[in-house]
């Protein structure tokens, strides 16, 4: 039997579902706040990406598919969409038509990382950027559209974190006296920061391992060194966030994995996911647009891991709990219960019961499993007095209610 590749997944019927209420949900939100989709190649020259991301980053130094074709050019199966939107945006003049462009795209990326739950070697963004804005509103405003794209989905738990990495005036400082900071440091640093310490120094403030937190707790960050510019940018781009009602704490260690970032960087983060805490990142690229040769446009964006919030949805669907779970024992008692279920679920409870009348033990531990919020226990005697002992799971308390739907749900709802 041929199986696939590891780290290269089917979606099957019963998973497509979630993926196209995804995308179908991204186009509508995003087509709300102007933006319009354009469908990159998956193939791009290596140099592209080289010279976007970084050649002292992990995608570029270990990541990439890269291989050269039959007419001995390198060319590489795309890690991320923005290089290859912004190199579109270039060789297309888009900015001749309008420096302002607002554009989406979704499809398959390709890393060749450590498979695991979250994170795949093919795997699929969702990403949005916008060119030629300078204004802080842009940032406020792409990552509330953002936030507006998990709250449709029904998604809150993802945070929204904010950074700043300040900009080719004043992250040179700040990279020394970063830098200066670690040298003192660099015997409890982890092989790959002290490998990294040279050419990416930055990395060893999100590093993963204990030393490394411990060795860096202290470290110099980035929002105590930004010029006058950068922060009057992140200050008025926290301003319009609160003033929109967009929630967001900051995260002074964010250090991106791409090089091409200035100023603004952001990640939603979730605690359901394990390790693969980002579900969504992004920032702003005001160097990258002349880097890859075209005019001097700033630019701002972001990706989500379609993959990501997927599992989100389905861990949603997991932990979507019963209000309440009717265990009943004997047929009468069975037929009560079906009455006040079905009285409940039309006033908009989620109601569960045992349809067949199983033992008392068997619906109890029906009813954990569910986690249900409250379970009423029916027989004989709560029939005779038409009213039953209502208790609350997490409480730990009980109620006597009458068996009457209306008084049930007030206690479910109150
Ligand atoms: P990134 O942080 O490399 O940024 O990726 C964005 C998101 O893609 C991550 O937060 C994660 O959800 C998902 N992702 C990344 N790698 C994997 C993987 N191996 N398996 C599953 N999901 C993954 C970028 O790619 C930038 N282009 C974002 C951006 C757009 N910045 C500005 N504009």
């Amino acid at each position: 039997m041929i199986t696939g590749i590891k780290g290269f997944n089917d979606i099957l019927p019963g998973e497509v579902e979630s993926w196209q209420h995804i995308e179908a949900t991204a186009r509508r939100v995003f087509e709300l706040y102007g933006f319009a989709e354009i469908r990159i190649p998956i193939l791009e020259k290596t140099e592209l990406f080289c010279r976007s991301i970084g050649d002292a980053t992990d995608i570029v130094e270990k990541e990439m598919y890269s291989f050269v074709d039959k007419g001995e050019n390198s060319v590489t199966m795309r890690p991320e969409g923005t290089a290859s939107v912004m190199r579109a945006f270039i060789e297309h003049k888009l900015h001749a038509l309008d420096p302002v462009a607002k554009l989406y795209y979704l499809g398959p990326m390709f890393r060749y990382e450590r498979p695991q739950k979250g994170r795949y070697r093919q795997f699929h963004q969702i990403g949005a950027e916008v060119t030629g804005v300078t204004d802080p509103k842009i940032d406020a405003q792409v990552l509330t559209m953002l936030c507006h794209f998990f709250a449709e989905l029904g998604l809150t738990e993802p945070a929204l974190q904010i950074n700043s990495l300040g900009c080719p005036d004043c992250r040179p400082a700040y990279r020394e006296s970063l830098k200066a900071f670690l040298r003192e440091r660099l015997d409890r640093l982890c092989d790959d920061c002290r490998r990294r310490y040279e050419a990416n120094p930055l990395r060893a403030l999100d590093c993963k391992s204990a030393h490394c937190k411990e060795a860096t707790a202290d470290a110099p960050a980035m929002l105590d060194h930004l010029c006058t510019g950068c922060d009057d940018h992140f200050s008025a781009m926290r301003r319009h966030l609160e003033r929109v009602g967009t929630t967001y704490s900051i995260n002074n260690r964010m250090v991106r994995g791409l090089d091409y970032y200035t100023r603004t960087t952001f990640e939603l983060v979730t605690g359901l996911l394990g390790a693969q805490s980002a579900v969504a990142a992004g920032g702003r690229y005001d160097g990258l647009i002349s880097d890859l040769g075209g005019p001097a446009i700033s630019g701002i964006g972001f990706a989500i891991g379609l993959e990501r919030v997927a599992l989100l949805l389905k861990e949603k669907e997991f932990t979507r709990r019963p209000d309440l779970f009717i265990a009943a024992l004997g047929d009468e008692a069975q037929d009560e219960a079906f009455r006040l279920m079905c009285g409940l679920q039309k006033l908009g409870s989620a109601i569960e019961m045992d349809y067949e009348g199983k033992s008392l033990k068997s619906q109890m531990r029906r009813s954990d499993k569910l986690k249900s919020r409250f379970t009423l226990i029916l027989g004989g005697d709560e029939l005779v007095k038409g009213g039953a002992m209502l208790k609350n799971m997490d409480a730990g308390t009980q109620a006597e209610v009458p068996l009457d739907i209306k008084a049930i749900a007030t206690h479910l709802n109150p």
